[in-house]
C-alpha cells in the first residue's frame, strides 16, 4: 500500500488521530525546549509543521541537529495548531532520520536561490518551491491535454521518434546514427547505416499524425520533438514537448476555433486546480498573472490576416530591429509587439506568405498565401502554429519539387492524396510555451525538468 501524503493530511486532516509522514525538512527552528519542522513531501506547495519536544529520545542526539533537506520519517499526533500559519500541526513521538543531508555542502541552504543557479543542480532543483510547483502545475496541464482530446472524439497516436522525414524542412534535425565519424563521406554513407539511409530526430510528429488522421478521423500526437536550432533565446529548447491535433474532414477555421478552445480550456483547468501554485507564481514570479490568464479566457481571440498584420506594424510607427514589410517571416519582436500592444491579447494571424511556410501548407486562391495560422500570446509570442494540408496531389507536387523534396521518398505521404484524400488540418502547441503562459516564467529553461539547450545537458 502507498503511505499517505502530506497533502491528503492538510486537505483531510484526521485530528487527534496517530499519523505518519515522510519527506524532506525545509527548516528548522527551535524555540528553548522544542524544536519546529516544516516537513515537506513534493505532494503540495504547504508543508506540514512538526513540533518536537524535549521528551523524544533522540532530541538532544539527533533531532536539535536535523538541518534542511535531510528525509525524515515521523510518527505523532495530529492536533489543532495553537499557532498561526497552519490550521494542524503534527507532535511528534518519534523521529527518524532517513538520510542526512551535510549543511557544509548542501547546496540549498537559503530561502531563495537565482533560477540561473538552481539550473545548475538539477538533481536538487526539485526541492525548491517555486521548481516544484512548475512541476505540478506541468503535470495538471498534461493530463488536462489528454483529457481535452479524449472528451472531443480524438485519439492519441504514438509517432516515432526517430524518422527518415524532415517535417518542418527547416534542416534542423539531429542526426541518428551508428556509424563513426570517420566513415561519414557523403550522403551515401548512410547507406550503410543502421536504418539503411539518412535518419534523424522527429521534429514533429505531424506527417506520421495525418496518416492516422486519414484513417481514424481525429487524433493527435504528444511527445518530445527535436530541434538543432542553435537559439539561445528563452523561448527555444533543443527538445521540447509538443501537443499536436490532426483532423480530416477539417479546415482552418475549425483548426483555428479547436486551438483556441484548447488554450483556454487548458488555462481554466490551471485556474481551477492549481490555486496554491498560481498564487505562489502571482507573488514571486510574475505580478498580476492570474489577472492576466483570467482575462485571456474571458475573451475571444482576436484574429487577423498576415496582410492585416503587416499593415498594422508598418502604421503602428514602430522602429523595430528587423524591418517589416510584406513577406518577411514575423520575428518574436513584431508577434509580440502585436499582441501586447496592437491587440493586447492573444491573436490568431493566419493566411501567410507561401514562400516562408513548409511544403505541406494548403494553397490559397490567390496562389501567394497560404492557410497557415500561428496563434501569438502576450509575454511568449508563438504559442500554436498550424495550417490546413494541402490535400490535393497536384498542388502539392508542385510546392514539394519547389522545395526540393524526392516524390519517391515521400511516396508515403502522397499516397494519401491519391487514396480517399480529404481536407485536412492541424497544429502544433509548444508545451513547454503553454506552461510559460500559465506559470509566468520568464525563461523556458524553468518550465521543463531538464532542459536541453546549445552547451547544455548537464544530467
Ligand atoms: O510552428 P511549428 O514549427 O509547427 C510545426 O512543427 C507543425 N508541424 C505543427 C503542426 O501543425 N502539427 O511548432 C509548433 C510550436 C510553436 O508554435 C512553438 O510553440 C513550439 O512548437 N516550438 C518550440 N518550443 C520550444 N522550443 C523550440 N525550439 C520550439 N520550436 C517550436
Ligand atoms: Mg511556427
Amino acid at each position: 500500500m502507498l503511505k499517505p501524503q502530506i497533502k491528503a493530511l492538510l486537505e483531510n486532516p484526521p485530528v487527534g488521530e496517530l499519523v505518519d509522514a515522510r519527506g524532506w525538512i525545509k527548516t528548522r527552528r527551535d524555540s528553548g525546549s522544542v524544536s519546529f519542522f516544516e516537513l515537506n513531501d513534493g505532494s503540495c506547495l504547504a508543508s506540514l509543521q512538526v513540533v518536537a519536544e524535549k521528551t523524544l529520545e533522540n532530541f538532544e542526539s539527533e533531532i536539535r541537529k536535523i538541518t534542511t533537506g535531510t528525509s525524515v520519517y515521523i510518527q505523532g499526533r495530529l492536533v489543532e495548531s495553537p499557532a498561526r500559519g497552519q490550521s494542524v500541526e503534527l507532535v511528534a513521538r518519534k523521529i527518524e532520520i532517513v538520510g542526512p543531508a551535510d549543511p557544509e555542502t548542501y547546496p540549498l541552504q537559503k530561502k531563495r536561490h537565482s533560477f540561473e543557479f538552481l539550473r545548475t543542480i538539477p538533481q536538487f532543483r526539485p526541492r525548491t518551491n517555486a521548481l516544484a510547483a512548475v512541476t505540478r502545475t506541468r503535470s495538471v496541464l498534461s493530463f488536462a491535454v489528454h483529457r481535452f482530446f479524449m472528451e472531443r472524439g480524438f485519439f492519441h497516436v504514438h509517432t516515432p521518434i526517430i524518422t527518415t522525414s524532415d517535417c518542418e524542412g527547416a534542416g534542423e534535425m539531429f542526426l541518428v546514427t551508428t556509424l563513426e565519424p570517420g566513415q561519414v563521406k557523403d550522403q551515401d554513407a548512410f547507406a550503410e547505416d543502421f536504418f539503411g539511409r539518412r535518419a534523424g530526430l522527429t521534429v514533429s510528429g505531424q506527417l506520421q499524425a495525418e496518416i492516422y488522421a486519414q484513417a481514424m478521423g481525429r487524433v493527435y500526437t504528444f511527445g518530445p520533438t527535436f530541434r538543432a536550432e542553435n537559439s539561445n533565446t528563452s523561448r527555444h529548447l533543443a527538445e521540447f514537448w509538443m501537443v499536436e491535433p490532426e483532423m480530416a474532414f477539417c479546415d482552418l477555421r475549425d483548426d483555428m476555433d479547436l486551438a483556441e478552445e484548447c488554450i483556454t480550456v487548458l488555462i481554466n483547468n490551471v485556474l481551477a486546480e492549481c490555486e496554491p501554485e498560481l498564487d505562489l507564481f502571482n507573488r514571486f514570479v510574475a505580478k498580476g498573472l492570474v489577472d492576466r490568464l483570467t482575462e485571456i479566457v474571458a475573451r475571444p481571440f482576436s484574429r487577423l490576416s498576415y496582410t492585416d498584420a503587416v499593415d498594422a506594424l508598418l502604421q503602428s510607427g514602430r522602429k523595430f530591429e528587423y524591418p517589416v514589410q510584406w513577406g518577411i517571416d514575423l520575428q518574436s519582436e513584431h508577434e509580440r509587439f502585436l499582441c501586447e500592444e496592437i491587440i493586447g491579447g492573444p491573436v490568431i494571424v493566419y493566411d501567410y506568405p507561401a514562400e516562408i511556410k513548409p511544403f505541406y501548407m494548403r494553397m490559397n486562391d490567390d496562389g501567394r498565401t497560404v492557410a497557415a495560422m500561428d496563434i501569438l500570446v502576450p509575454g511568449i509570442g508563438e504559442l500554436v502554429g498550424g495550417s490546413q494540408r494541402e490535400e490535393r496531389y497536384d498542388k502539392l507536387t508542385q510546392r514539394m519539387d519547389k522545395a526540393g523534396l524526392s516524390r519517391e521518398e515521400y511516396g508515403w505521404y502522397l499516397d494519401l492524396r491519391r487514396y480517399g484524400s480529404t481536407p485536412h488540418a492541424g497544429f502544433g502547441l509548444g508545451f513547454e510555451r503553454m506552461v510559460q503562459l500559465v506559470t509566468g516564467m520568464q525563461n523556458i529553461r524553468e518550465v521543463i525538468p531538464f532542459p536541453r539547450t546549445p552547451g547544455s545537458a548537464p544530467c
